[in-house]
């Protein structure tokens, strides 16, 4: 019998982020955002799958800049996982940072590893963790005057997009700020493939324009500010809510 020594190891095929592609659910997208919990309670550790186990280097670059100015502000970021980045934006002076997950086991595990890093009392005071939809979710305190969005626009099932897109004008006061780490960009990925599905730049100037928000600024970021295996798939861009 001939031998199979040649051939690739069979396995699941590989999508833009290196992660094995799965067929949708049926019912587009009532049925999509179960995928979360699912995940999250089969388990995610540090570093696993999505998770990049640190702060975003181009976020903390981005605040230490002083091109957008946390300090004082009222922070918003949905589908933040294990909430890495909320004490960068209380690090960088906000005076509230509100972390929102749609799975209750990410709830646990970011409640767990914002525990593990032992904040002073003030600072853990100042960030929330909360469960919740992005889409049916907000603060009772009004809009946010800050948010960011990383690996949560290309979470989202395309058919998704326009509401995500409104949702984030909702979320964010007139004049106030949004972040997208747009991630990841692949023009030779099957934009229908995901999550995390292709995005790009332009995509998003497509969706977040006619939502109400301007860009204030586009730059590719450096390889030294991406986690080593997104290196060369990320553009940061900074909205004003209009
Ligand atoms: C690809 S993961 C990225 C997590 C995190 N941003 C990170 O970089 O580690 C997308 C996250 O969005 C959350 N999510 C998806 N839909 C959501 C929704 N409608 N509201 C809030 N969170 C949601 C998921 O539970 C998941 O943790």
């Amino acid at each position: 019998m001939a031998s199979n020594a040649s051939q690739p190891a069979p396995g699941p095929r590989l999508n833009a982020a290196g992660m094995p592609d799965r067929e949708l659910p049926g019912g587009e997208p009532a049925n999509y955002s179960d995928r979360w919990e699912d995940e999250w309670s089969a388990g995610v550790g540090k570093g696993q799958r999505w998770d990049c186990a640190a702060p975003s280097p181009s976020l903390v670059d981005l605040l230490k800049s002083g091109k957008v100015d946390a300090k004082g502000k009222r922070v918003f970021v949905p589908g933040c996982g294990r909430g890495y980045d909320l004490p960068v934006f209380r690090s960088a002076g906000a005076s509230q940072v509100v972390g929102l997950e749609l799975a209750p086991s990410a709830v646990r595990e970011a409640q767990a590893h914002l525990q593990e890093l032992g904040l002073p009392e003030a600072d853990a005071a100042a960030i929330e963790m909360l469960s919740g939809d992005f889409f049916r979710w907000s603060s009772p305190q009004g809009p946010f005057d800050l948010g960011f969005d990383y690996t949560f626009g290309c979470a989202m099932h395309p058919s998704m997009r326009a509401d995500w897109a409104s949702t984030w004008a909702k979320s964010i006061k007139p004049g106030g700020t949004l972040v997208t780490l747009v991630f990841p960009i692949n023009p030779d990925a099957d934009p229908n493939v995901g999550p995390p599905f292709p995005i790009s730049p332009a995509l998003f100037r497509t969706l977040l324009e006619p939502a109400g928000f301007e860009v204030v600024s586009e730059a590719p970021v450096p390889a030294e500010l991406s986690h080593p295996p997104r290196v060369g798939k990320e553009v940061l861009m900074v909205w004003r809510r209009k």
